[in-house]
């Protein structure tokens, strides 16, 4: 019988990719989002790349407890993938209890209903953000978590927390995949989803791809006096379709009883890491197009140097990063024409 798997922000920028590869691998999806931070696109999107008109979509705000439960009531689910939740760092320092409130209840809320209903799998997203600065790169699953930098940071190693604990007070009836996520970027091939910041970007490739298309004036290259090689910033850029399929790795995992211990954690980068400036300069040669940018001064709260040592999702759940970072520039300025309607 197929298995249903709930993915909760699953009309956002990896949610969506998400749903996508899960329905491709033979999962039934139930989509849940409150179109809090995100418009309909990438779900109308996602029903045309798999054809799946049907494809059920709950509009609920997972804060709502009594929705929450009536949406495990409604329908059998599997494994739940947690998305829901806000996600720009300079936010969550300005609104730290809107952070607080939001990520962390929605979260518990989907542990204390699966609890409820005796059991279930669940994939929470964190984030590379919990290894803060490092003090060695790649950082693998046992590199030190450092305190965060943010309060958008610290929701993310609170509920890795509240996951892991929640997993051992339920003695193997709930289990837990964390997957920390490095920086995912592109979009799907088809142009049809993909990321959609509103308003300034904060992210590198979204600005990018604006300033390329005359959205946005100049680009800011945040800080070239770095201790890296050229003095920029170096991070793992990891596809988005990449990344999504790691999702559906874990999920099998789960479902498939394959887990060693009942919580888990991987890292999903390529453990290639890439400077800012060589990023823009691959994005103009693959793309054939000029990106104007400035050297600006450092961003405050930036990690100068993080990539993952990708090793342990390899080998444990036979996941790898495949696409080239030459793809994902292509798919991802698609994208933006895409969206400018050439
Ligand atoms: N950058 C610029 N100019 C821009 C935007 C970004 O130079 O206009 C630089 C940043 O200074 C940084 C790099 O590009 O050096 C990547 O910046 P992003 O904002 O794209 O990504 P971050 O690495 O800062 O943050 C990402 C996610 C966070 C997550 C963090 C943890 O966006 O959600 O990784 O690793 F918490």
């Amino acid at each position: 019988m197929k298995k249903t798997v709930l993915v909760s922000g699953g009309a956002g920028f990896i949610g969506s990719h998400v749903t996508v590869e899960l329905i491709e691998a033979g999962y039934d999806v139930v989509v849940a989002d409150n179109f809090s931070n995100c418009d309909r696109t990438c779900f109308e999107g996602v029903k045309k790349i798999t054809g799946r008109e049907d494809l059920p979509l709950v509009v609920m705000d997972f804060c709502d407890k009594k929705a929450v439960k009536d949406l495990f009531t409604k329908y059998h689910i599997d494994a739940v993938i947690h998305f829901a939740a806000f996600k720009a760092v300079g936010e969550s320092v300005d609104k730290p209890l809107m952070y607080y409130q939001n990520n962390l209840v929605s979260f518990m809320n989907v542990l204390e209903t699966a609890q409820e209903i005796g059991g279930c799998n669940v994939l929470f997203s964190s984030s590379a953000t919990v290894y803060g600065e490092p003090d060695t790169v790649p950082v693998t699953e046992d590199t030190p978590r450092k305190p965060a930098m943010s309060p958008y940071g610290n929701t993310k190693t609170m509920c890795e927390d509240i996951l892991r604990d929640t997993v051992k007070a339920n003695g193997g009836k709930l289990k837990g995949i964390l997957l920390r996520y490095f920086n995912p970027i592109g979009a799907h091939p088809s142009a049809l989803i993909g990321e959609l910041p509103r308003g300034v970007p904060n992210n590198l490739v979204p600005f990018i791809t604006q300033t390329a298309v005359g959205k946005r004036e100049v680009l800011n290259i945040f800080g070239n006096d770095y201790p890296t090689p050229d003095g920029t910033c170096q991070r793992d850029f990891i596809d988005i379709v990449d990344l999504a399929r790691a999702h559906v790795f874990a999920v099998t995992r789960m479902i498939e009883g394959k887990m060693k211990e009942d919580c888990e954690v991987f890292n999903v980068g390529t453990g290639r890491p890439l400077s800012v400036m060589e990023l823009v300069n691959a994005f103009e040669k693959v793309n054939g197009v000029k990106v104007n940018y400035k050297i600006a001064p450092r961003r405050a709260g930036d990690i100068t140097a993080i990539w993952a040592d990708p090793t342990k999702a390899n080998t444990e759940m036979g996941w790898k990063a495949t696409r080239t970072i030459e793809e994902t520039l292509k798919a991802a300025w698609a994208w933006e024409c895409h969206l400018a309607g050439e």
